[in-house]
């Protein structure tokens, strides 16, 4: 198969002309949330574009939701989520722990968006037009815009001025909320970083570990179902090489365009496939979800029972990827480009896997259950450049974050799902009395941020639990110390 770059969760970017790179891929949106089930105020809060130079005096308005109900001043905490990749409205939906605690802390709680996602645009309709106008999409940025608003929040409510402040984010959000306690260790007095694949940069975990996690996840789900998806590439590879064999493939899926050409089948049916995969093992959850797509209780299970159930390979592939698209049946057709960079937040992603957040992965089809593909810098420079024109720096987060090296920082707990493909570049082991490893045996990606609920295995349970407790502990160490 003639991939040319590596990847975790396949994006082919379509500025390139639909080959080409292809950027690892952490849950987003698909929309804007339109409903929320919980109660915020929506405000604004104006920022330099550029925090590091006096070059240009541009600004523009930060989005944040805030809630005050639970916060009785006088110093209360304020629960803060530093925003990922993606519109915030959507993280506040996700995020049900730190509704669930808010009211026994008395907290406030505060969702702030990440720059050049959701409303929170620098250049309005400019901002992703060229490197001029995007260049200002770093994690850097991101964190001193968090920390001007907690300066504003502090200085501007009253009762706030002396209250302690707990970071929580999940996936590049806790990455950003780990991140933010090591960089700004007098914003925040700690912080949970749930999912935080912190060490999925060069040399510092082996790339295809995400891919050996999925494998098992699937071999979990029903005995052979790992063995019948490694079987499938070669079937697809066969069948896609002939127009009768592309026609039968196009109406085994139901799929929305036909396949035109062997590399449709190849390319872009293949990534689909392992998107659809990737994306399953992140989603894993206990109970019915909605979170990439709705879903049944651990969908890998149902999934796999279909594929395994069928006599012919691939009418069971393509039963499990339609229980994926289809579970609510409203689907008329599967479309495989879907996957493609379809929205801005898909897009910011992709501009921050090339410039700054190089999280090389790989597979091997030995020790994973997907087909050869190896990661190659050289290549992944050169498309970032081509797609971008800018050049990556592949080891600029392990000089500016520490790498392996953060024994220096304190008051972060590492929370990782083992069911979670990122929970390879995960911290997994404790890395000091305060550098707190969690892990949930039968969690997804960032299951214990997500509300209680009665399905919600004793790990998690227990994972919460723990959280809570060293989170009352940071606060009480620092109203002691006041
Ligand atoms: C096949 O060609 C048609 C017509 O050009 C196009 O609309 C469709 O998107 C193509 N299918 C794929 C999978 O690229
Ligand atoms: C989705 O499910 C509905 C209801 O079972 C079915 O009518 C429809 O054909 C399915 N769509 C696809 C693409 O399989
Ligand atoms: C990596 O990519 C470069 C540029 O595309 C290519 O020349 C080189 O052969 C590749 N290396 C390997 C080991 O595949
Ligand atoms: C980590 O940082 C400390 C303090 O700067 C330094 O003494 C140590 O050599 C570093 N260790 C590694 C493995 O880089």
């Amino acid at each position: 198969m003639s991939h040319v770059a590596a990847c975790l969760v396949c994006l082919s970017v379509v500025l390139t002309g639909g080959t080409g790179l292809l950027t690892p891929r952490f849950p987003r949106p698909k929309g804007p949330v339109l409903r929320s089930e919980y109660s915020y105020d929506t405000k604004y809060f104006t920022q330099p574009v550029d925090h590091f130079s006096f070059a240009t005096s541009d600004t523009f308005d930060q989005r944040y939701l805030i809630n005050r109900k639970y916060f009785e001043g006088d110093g209360g905490p304020i629960f803060f989520y530093t925003g990922n990749e993606g519109d915030i409205t959507w993280f506040g939906d996700n995020t049900g722990f730190m509704w669930d605690i808010a009211p026994k802390f008395k907290a406030m709680v505060v969702f702030a968006e990440h720059r050049y996602y959701g409303d929170s645009m620098p250049y309005g309709k400019d901002s992703y037009k060229d490197p001029r106008h995007l260049g200002y999409l770093t994690a850097e940025q991101a964190l001193a815009d968090f920390a001007r608003l907690i300066t504003h929040l502090k200085s501007s409510i009253p009762g706030a001025a002396d209250s302690p402040v707990v970071a929580f984010g999940g996936s590049y959000g806790g990455m950003l909320a780990a991140w933010f306690r090591m960089k700004y260790p007098s914003s925040v007095i700690g912080s949970l970083a749930a999912s935080a694949p912190v060490w999925q940069f060069e040399g510092l975990t082996p790339c295809g570990s995400q891919y050996s996690i999925i494998t098992q996840d699937f071999q979990k789900g029903s005995p052979g179902c790992d063995t019948r998806i490694r079987k499938s590439w070669d079937l697809l590879n066969q069948i896609g090489q002939t127009a009768a064999g592309r026609e039968k493939l196009s109406s085994m899926f139901s799929l929305c365009s036909p396949l035109n050409t062997t590399k449709d089948v190849t390319v872009t049916m293949t990534q689909w496939l392992l998107n659809t995969w990737f994306n399953l093992a992140m989603v894993d959850y206990p109970y019915p979800a909605s979170f990439l797509e709705p879903l049944p209780a651990w969908p890998i299970k149902e999934v796999c029972s279909l594929i395994t159930k069928s006599l012919d390979v691939l009418e069971g592939i393509a039963a499990g990827a339609t229980l994926y698209y289809n579970y609510t049946g409203q689907a008329t057709c599967l479309n495989i480009q879907e996957s493609a960079v379809s929205s801005l937040g898909d897009l910011g992603w992709s501009f921050q896997f090339c410039s700054e957040m190089t999280m090389p992965s790989c597979s091997d089809g030995v020790h994973d259950m997907f087909f050869p593909e190896p990661w190659n810098l050289t290549a992944y420079m050169a498309q970032c450049k081509s797609a971008w024109k800018v050049t990556p720096r592949p080891y600029w987060i392990l000089q500016q974050f520490g790498g392996k090296n953060i024994t220096a920082a304190s008051n972060i707990i590492f929370s990782n799902g083992l069911l979670d493909p990122w929970s390879a570049g995960g911290v997994t082991e404790s890395l000091s009395d305060s550098l707190v490893a969690i892990t949930i045996a039968d969690g997804a990606h960032h299951l214990d941020l997500r509300s209680s609920n009665p399905a919600d295995p004793q790990s998690v349970i227990e994972a919460r639990e723990q959280e809570v407790e060293i989170i009352r502990e940071w606060l009480q160490q620092y109203y002691s110390g006041l």
